[in-house]
């Protein structure tokens, strides 16, 4: 079987573009792969973290990931600290990449914003620690959302690099030709980049200062249908084609997490509303948005409340990730010529 990794950062709340982007897909993919679901908390710290918050919402993103519907004894679910491979992977990567492949990365110059001097080591590092998570696993592919897309083509330069410098130790130590798969992202569908709900052209994301711009994992149905009322439109109504989404951001975006919750595709959902005016199609989105997401959300919240039924799943799907990262660091350390423990 093939092997998927992805992995949720623990900071602030999870939203739908979190859900529809990554979570949702994570779920359905458990039937045809070998999957491996991380709660990325080394990567949190990149940026500062009050503690108490912090474990709080590696539950949470656990019981989201639970409550969405991945199962845990058929995946593997587990926090990254809890597996010390991924930062020791890590710093051979820092050895591997290059620093103006990282200066390229765009999620870098956004988060450091102006004072890049300011800016932590760990948060201009972030990418190859990324890269290590998946390569851990030697995972074939990796489900993210749009906006991960250049750390990926970055895990592949990762990849292809260690495979082209240790080629010789690589098929000298029994693995061939290459040692790391040129892992293949897993970005599509609806839902691939859903965008603020106050403004079309910008990003859904846990940082925007308003709150009206998402809809969070947490809200309960009345949330849900205020912030899908006030969502901005414009004037037309519906088009009954998708060319006809063309320059309306916003109608687009509606649309397409319309199409995302109820498994269709964008032209689908296009040729049941086309026509309608924005009040009826909001009207069928709140139906559906909170029939789909009500019961994640109660879910989340009575998994959270056992906290010691989390941090059992976390224990547990850390033993059996670390087992295989072991593996590969093992290989790795003989590879670039470590001496072992025996
Ligand atoms: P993070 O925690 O920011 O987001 C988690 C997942 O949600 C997706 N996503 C979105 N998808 C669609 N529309 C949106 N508006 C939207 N916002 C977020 C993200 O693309 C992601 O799939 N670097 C990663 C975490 C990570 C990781 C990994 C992912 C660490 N190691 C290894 C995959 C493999 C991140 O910050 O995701």
């Amino acid at each position: 079987k093939e092997r998927v990794f992805s992995g949720v950062q623990p900071t602030g709340n999870l939203h739908l573009g979190n859900y529809l982007g990554a979570i949702k897909r994570f779920v359905a993919l458990q039937d045809g792969y070998d999957c491996i679901y991380c709660v990325v908390d080394l990567h949190a710290i990149t940026v500062p973290q009050n503690p108490d918050e912090l474990r709080g919402q590696i539950r949470e993103v656990t019981a989201a990931f639970i409550a969405a519907g991945i199962d845990p004894a058929r995946n593997i679910v587990f926090n990254q600290s809890q597996v010390h491979e991924h930062a020791e992977l890590a710093w051979i990567f820092n050895c591997v990449a290059r620093m103006g492949w990282l200066n390229r990365m765009t999620q870098f110059k956004e988060k450091a914003g102006k004072d890049r001097e300011a800016a932590s080591v760990g948060l201009f590092a972030y990418p190859t620690l990324m890269a290590a998570d998946i390569l851990a696993y030697r995972a074939t592919h990796v489900p993210v959302g749009e906006d991960q897309k250049q750390h990926l083509e970055l895990t592949r330069d990762i990849a292809q690099k260690f495979n082209n410098d240790w080629s010789a130790a690589i098929a000298a130590n029994g693995f061939g030709e290459a040692f790391f798969p040129l892992t293949e992202p897993l970005i599509g569908g609806p839902a691939a980049r859903v965008m603020s709900l106050r403004d079309g052209t910008k990003k859904m994301s846990k940082s925007d200062p308003s709150d009206n711009s998402r809809i969070n994992l947490t809200d309960d149905a009345e949330a849900i249908a205020q912030k899908i009322r006030k969502a901005k439109t414009d004037p037309e109504p519906l088009p009954s084609e998708e060319r006809g989404l063309e320059a309306r951001p916003e109608a687009d975006n509606l649309v397409g997490i319309y199409a995302a919750l109820a498994d269709r595709t964008k032209a689908e959902v296009l040729a049941d509303h086309g026509g309608a005016q924005f009040s009826a199609f909001k009207a069928a989105l709140i139906d559906l948005a909170v029939d789909k997401l009500s019961p994640i959300t109660a879910e989340m919240k009575r998994l959270t409340g056992d906290p010691a039924y989390i941090d059992g799943v976390l224990a547990e799907g850390a033993e059996r990730a670390g087992a295989i990262a072991r593996e590969t660091l093992d290989a790795v350390k003989d590879i670039v010529g470590f001496v072992r423990r025996r």
